[in-house]
């Protein structure tokens, strides 16, 4: 069947996600509550962030908060100021309402932009946090935000980001339709609805007789690194998200009944989420950066021998 590309313009593609996320605010904010193994996703973020958000004082940027999950996480956090920019005006004003009469909330500014075109002066951010696969969303324009990204923090400075891989959607993806009964009829046709060309390439067009309902780009950790060094960031680590407790819910509803359960199963998920093995599995993966001096250049010629 070949490799379906099928991008259509950044300006449309961004349309498309802005008008999506506007009519899906309360399911985005769902998706981090409710069943266990879903609190486990949002203990295992909030927990990562915590162990890579400097504190203090610096500009954090956090591009497409969305509702606001991580927000005040990250205000806990630093004591400098929040600028949220999201291509959605809808989300962001969810997200300031949630902050309510929080005093932290001044220090907040909500920004409706694009990630592709920060409207932020270079190297004028500490930190950015880019979770929700925003990089992914971005299909085959990835490359170019993760620069532009790396255009607005200064060196020296963090990322933490999360990528979504090829292997755990594929998981995950089966096992949503295998609740719908939709599964078989997928397995009858893998390639038509495109697994082995995500397995493959990690592309996904926009292609919703497909169940492609967005152009995505899924990565393994192998192609976020180059794609994080290549934009002028440097791994420091990287943890897959739920390897034990996401895919198989029972896990976490038994870890959840008691606190210390509860800790020791975050525990367990830390390390096994960092062996290299497990990095691909679970609910796609986290990763820590450090903006380097410089960006890395690429060879212009082939090295001649000597
Ligand atoms: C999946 S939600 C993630 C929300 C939150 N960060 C979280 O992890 O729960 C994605 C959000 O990012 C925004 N977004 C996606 N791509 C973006 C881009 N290129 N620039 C700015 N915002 C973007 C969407 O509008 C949406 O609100």
């Amino acid at each position: 069947m070949g490799d379906l590309r099928q991008s259509v313009p950044a300006s449309v593609r961004r349309r498309h996600l802005r008008r999506t996320f506007d009519a899906r605010i309360d399911r985005e904010w769902g998706r981090y509550a409710g069943e266990p193994r879903r609190v486990l996703v949002r203990h295992l973020r909030e927990r990562f962030l915590r162990q890579h958000l400097p504190y203090g004082p610096g500009v954090v940027l956090e591009l497409g908060p969305g509702p606001g999950r991580f927000s005040s996480t990250i205000l806990g956090l630093s004591r400098g100021p929040l600028l949220a920019i999201d291509l959605s005006q809808e989300v962001l004003r969810r997200g300031q309402r949630r902050l309510g009469g929080d005093p932290r909330r001044r220090r907040v500014s909500w920004i409706q932009g694009a990630g592709e075109h920060l409207p932020l002066q270079d190297r004028s951010v500490g930190t950015a946090v880019v979770l929700g696969n925003i990089v992914c969303f971005a299909g085959t324009d990835g490359p170019r935000l993760l620069r532009e990204i790396a255009r607005v923090v200064r060196p020296g400075g963090t990322l933490v980001a999360d990528f979504a891989s090829p292997a755990a959607a594929t998981q995950e993806f089966f096992e949503v339709v295998s609740r719908r009964r939709q599964l078989r009829r997928i397995l009858r046709r893998p390639e038509f609805y495109l697994i082995h060309q995500i397995l493959d390439s990690g592309y996904q067009p926009y292609l919703p007789r497909r169940l492609a309902a967005w152009e995505f780009q899924f990565y393994t950790v192998d192609s976020a690194r180059q794609a994080l060094v290549r934009a002028g960031f440097r791994v420091r680590d990287a943890m897959a998200v739920g390897a034990v407790g996401w895919t198989v819910g029972r896990i976490a509803a038994s870890a959840r009944r008691e606190p210390r359960t509860w800790e020791n199963l975050l525990r367990i998920e830390e390390r096994i989420g960092r062996r290299p093995g497990a990095l691909e599995t679970g609910h796609g993966f986290l990763v820590a950066a450090t903006r380097a001096a410089r960006r890395r250049r690429e060879p212009r010629t082939l090295p001649t021998k000597p």
